[in-house]
């Protein structure tokens, strides 16, 4: 009888992934949906939300320490064969920035680097928003940068270094985003503003699962996928699109 390979199926046997930025809603989940791979995980938090991660224990190396201490990064992605990386535009001291420089920096030669962000950042001027997102976003920018809570000019700044860097990167932009049972993996575009994004919703679980299986897919190396859930109406109306 032949012998059975347990990691055929199992894409990161013997890999090394870090998840900068475990302790949220989306890191816990990548977390969850790479240890399911078969990765090995290194997880780098705030020290004041390791204790969100408590139900890893035992399974995961954690790192503590703010995701844009370059000293931090460092030593969380050396080894590592990717990196996925929450981008967070909190504060007003460019944190998403740091974060992303840090990891470029950083990360082993010829790893995979997959971050995440929101649609709102536009990879070229093909990527088409409708005047009321574009209102929206304006005023809200505008007031959460006054109130020093949110600076979402910085993880543009962040996505246009990453866009510049000739390393293996994919940054996936999330449509607003729910709670809920897996749909699948998301379908994708190239561009904001494509009907299959219409319905401009995808299950977080989901957006996990795309971030974690960007890292096996080379087709999506220095792509920006914007993406949607694969049961939303949009998605079902035009199916057939690149997903
Ligand atoms: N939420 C949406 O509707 C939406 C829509 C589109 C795209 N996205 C993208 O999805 C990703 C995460 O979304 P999520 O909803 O899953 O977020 P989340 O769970 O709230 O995670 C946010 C991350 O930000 C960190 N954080 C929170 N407050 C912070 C602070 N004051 N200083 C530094 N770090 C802080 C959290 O770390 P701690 O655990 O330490 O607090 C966590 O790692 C982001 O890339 C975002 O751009 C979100």
């Amino acid at each position: 009888m032949e012998p059975i390979s347990l990691g055929a199926s199992n894409p990161g046997t013997g890999k090394r992934v870090c998840v900068v930025g475990a302790s949220g809603k989306l890191g816990r989940y990548m977390v969850q949906h790479a240890l399911d791979r078969g990765y090995e995980v290194v997880g780098v938090c705030r020290q004041q939300s390791v204790h969100k991660l408590a139900g890893f224990e035992g399974r995961i190396m954690v790192i503590p320490g703010a995701t844009d201490d370059r000293a931090v990064i460092a030593r969380a992605v050396r080894g590592c064969d990717a990196v996925l990386t929450v981008l967070v535009p909190w504060g007003v001291n460019h944190y998403a920035s740091g974060t992303a420089q840090a990891v470029l920096d950083h990360a082993d030669p010829g790893a995979r680097l997959v971050f995440s962000c929101g649609w709102h950042v536009a990879r070229d001027e093909k990527d088409v928003y409708s005047w009321k997102f574009k209102v929206y976003a304006a005023v809200l920018g505008r007031l959460a940068k006054l109130a020093r809570a949110v600076d979402v000019d910085d993880q543009v700044e962040a996505c246009r270094r990453i866009f510049a860097s000739d390393t293996s990167w994919t940054v996936v932009r999330g449509s607003d985003l729910e709670e809920g049972d897996s749909q699948g993996l998301p379908v994708w575009s190239r561009h904001v503003g494509d009907p299959v994004l219409a319905s401009n919703l995808t299950r977080r679980v989901d957006f996990a699962r795309f971030m974690v299986e960007a890292v096996e897919n080379h087709a999506l190396v220095q792509e920006a996928p914007a993406i949607v859930g694969r049961l939303t109406p949009s998605a079902i109306a035009h199916a057939g699109g690149p997903a």
